[in-house]
């Protein structure tokens, strides 16, 4: 037993690239929650806070990760989760940003661009796709969360924006290597943010 959550045996498996399910565009879920939709949208969520702990990943042999979408699991439903971390001095987790989203849309972003210097990663892609993946430095996010049971408008900014826009285009087949310019995958983008 994990934080509550017994993980000797997952109910779904993180699937890989090329998957063909990571290529769809996923479908709007409807409302009331079915029993299915609701124990996903659990998983995604449990599935990032139990694997926060790198022992416990390690154990379990799995990847830990900030955010996962419902399609990694091989089903293409319009949901995620995002889950990331902040510590104090001493290592301890002193704030966490976390959302459950259910049918996000963006509804507004910046013109800035934004990458982070170091490229991205992503739990379904195990082959090595260096460079940067340009997205938008703020996203306006508008959705279900299932965490506290409302629909919300969340302002992104930095890291998390990164991080939610990785996540909303797993829901429209895309995978983050997409966005790395072919040509030139660390070609300097002219008033970015760089995080
Ligand atoms: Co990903």
């Amino acid at each position: 037993m994990v934080g509550g959550v017994k993980m000797e045996k997952l109910d779904y498996t993180v699937v890989k690239d090329p998957y063909p399910v990571l290529r769809q565009k996923s479908k709007e879920v409807p409302f009331p929650l079915s029993v299915e939709d609701e124990k996903i949208i659990n998983f995604l969520h449990n599935y990032l806070v139990i694997t926060s702990d790198d022992k416990v990943a390690e154990e379990m042999g799995v990847k830990p990760g900030v955010g996962l979408a419902c399609n990694q699991l091989g089903i293409a439903k319009r949901m995620l989760a995002i889950y990331i971390e902040y510590h104090d001095e001493e290592g301890n987790v002193a704030q966490v940003t976390q959302f459950s989203f259910i049918n996000p849309k963006i509804i507004s972003k910046s013109v800035r661009p934004a990458y982070l210097k170091g490229g991205e990663g992503c739990l379904s892609v195990e082959g090595d796709h260096p460079g940067y993946v340009v997205r938008s430095s703020f996203v306006t996010v508008q959705g279900y969360d299932y965490l506290t049971k409302t629909t919300v408008q969340v302002k992104f900014r930095g890291y998390e924006a990164i991080v939610i826009q990785h996540e909303l285009d797993h829901l429209d087949g895309i995978l983050f290597y997409d966005r790395i310019n072919k040509k030139d995958p660390w070609l300097d983008i002219e008033g970015a943010q760089v995080i």
